[in-house]
């Protein structure tokens, strides 16, 4: 069975949910690998919406079995607060759907008062624009070797030691921001209070993957954010702190690289970014305002207003080339029609050059021009087509050309946010 790593190629809500909850009807199981509950998931069902940010967007279909890997930075109460409002819409979450990786780092409240007042605090140039999770802090402990992790919940004296740690370790620092200092015994006692909801849902989850794949299951590995969010190869510092390529679906979950054959990325037909940070096709005029309030730009987590810009065609090939993508899904296609003039950026201009690749060095990102190619727009709707037959030939000339700018097939489009209104060209399973 082959499966399958679904990617964002920009900078995150490119409509990744509802492609994966899509593809899931095909697949036995749905890993999330890295990032956290500064995910934002949308799915529409029959009208009814789903908004998911730690949950895999398998559990929607409830015969999948959804995991959470290691990579995942775990906040276990946003994990009981979003799994008590998907359960009030009708999904029922139990150990046997749904496992949670031992091995995965936990999001404290201090990485979360630690992100927000490092924001507060930062000066123009040094602001982020996080969402205010307590995502980068907590990958920090990751990496720093001092993280509590899910498995420790079991573990009271592991788990105390940890604290005392992290209150020595913090503690200092907190002062120094004029935060309240972390209280040891409240928090090893609110973990301890929490644990009991946790733990009958973690696992060995690279034994499952394991025997899941020997039984012959169809894995599908969920990303969250993208490429140009991801820490090495993206807009660095202006980015998440996790790694959100597709190498990332192994290191993420406890499988090896040759458990993934086929990678789809996830673009939108035009571009957007929340947060700082460079964004060399950003739209400011009055076709931006157009666009945003016709895609509904506006952040799943923090609500915030997303940045526009005209799709960029040097920067998702280099993400369709650094994530390993073998097909693209394009995704609101609909939100530009009606526009006359499509410009989709084929280069860039930089110190009186003209350069073919975004420069992975933020000083040069923030300095490039786009170069512009128009294209024919259409004034036909193509919302809610179902088939290429419904679009005018003029969509399928923007998207035969972007195809050959980005040097991939797309084998999805997506018209409207519903599930049935998607046009599968091919298999992206079969690659
Ligand atoms: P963090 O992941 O909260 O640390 O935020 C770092 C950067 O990633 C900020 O620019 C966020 O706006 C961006 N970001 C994080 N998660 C998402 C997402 O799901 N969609 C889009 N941008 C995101």
């Amino acid at each position: 069975m082959s499966n399958i790593a679904v990617i964002g190629v920009q900078w995150g809500d490119e409509g990744k949910g509802k492609i994966v909850d899509r593809l899931s009807e095909r697949a036995d199981v749905v890993v999330r690998f890295q990032g956290g509950h500064n995910a934002g998931h949308t799915i529409v069902i029959n009208n009814q919406i789903f908004k998911l940010s730690l949950l895999p967007s398998g559990v929607i279909r409830k015969d999948k079995i959804s995991v959470i890997g290691n990579g995942v930075v775990f906040d276990p109460w946003a994990f009981i607060s979003e799994k008590k409002k998907i359960e009030q819409q009708g999904i029922t979450l139990t150990p046997q759907n749904l496992q949670i990786s031992e091995v995965a780092s936990l999001i404290l409240p201090v990485h979360q008062v630690l992100d927000q007042a490092r924001e507060k605090s930062a000066d123009g140039a040094n602001k982020i624009g996080t969402t205010g999770r307590g995502i980068g802090p907590a990958y920090e402990d990751k990496v720093g070797r001092r993280a509590v992790r899910v498995g420790d919940l079991a573990e009271l004296e592991t788990l105390k030691n940890k604290i005392a740690y992290l209150a020595e370790h913090y503690n200092p620092y907190l002062r120094y921001l004029s935060e309240p200092e972390l209280d040891k015994d409240k928090l090893v006692s609110d973990l301890i209070a929490i644990a009991p909801k946790i733990l009958p849902y973690t696992y060995r989850v690279f034994e499952q993957l394991n025997h899941a794949q020997r039984a012959g299951k169809r894995i599908l590995f969920e990303g969250a954010q993208a490429v140009m969010l991801d820490v090495d190869h993206g807009t660095y510092p202006f980015v998440t702190s996790s790694n959100t390529v597709a190498g990332q679906a192994a290191t993420g979950s406890g499988v090896g690289p040759t458990s993934i054959k086929n990678v789809l990325g996830i673009a939108k037909a035009y571009t957007t970014r929340v947060g700082e940070g460079p964004l060399p096709t950003e739209l400011t005029d009055e076709i931006g305002k157009l666009l945003s309030e016709r895609g509904q730009e506006f952040g799943v987590v923090t609500g915030r207003s997303r940045r526009l810009g005209w799709f960029d065609a040097v920067m998702v090939r280099q993400a369709i080339i650094i994530g390993g993508i073998t097909s693209i899904a394009l995704t609101k296609l609909d939100v530009l029609d009606g526009i006359n003039d499509l410009k989709i950026c084929v280069g860039y201009k930089l110190n009186g050059n003209v350069i073919k690749y975004f420069p992975m060095e933020i000083s040069r990102q923030n300095k490039v021009e786009p170069i512009y190619e128009i294209i024919n727009g259409w004034n036909k709707s193509t919302k809610g087509a179902r088939s290429l037959n419904q679009l005018p030939t003029a969509a399928i000339k923007y998207i035969k050309r972007v195809e050959e700018l980005i040097d991939s097939p797309i084998t999805i489009l997506s018209t409207s946010p519903a599930r049935e209104d998607t046009i599968v060209i091919k298999d992206p399973f079969a690659g």
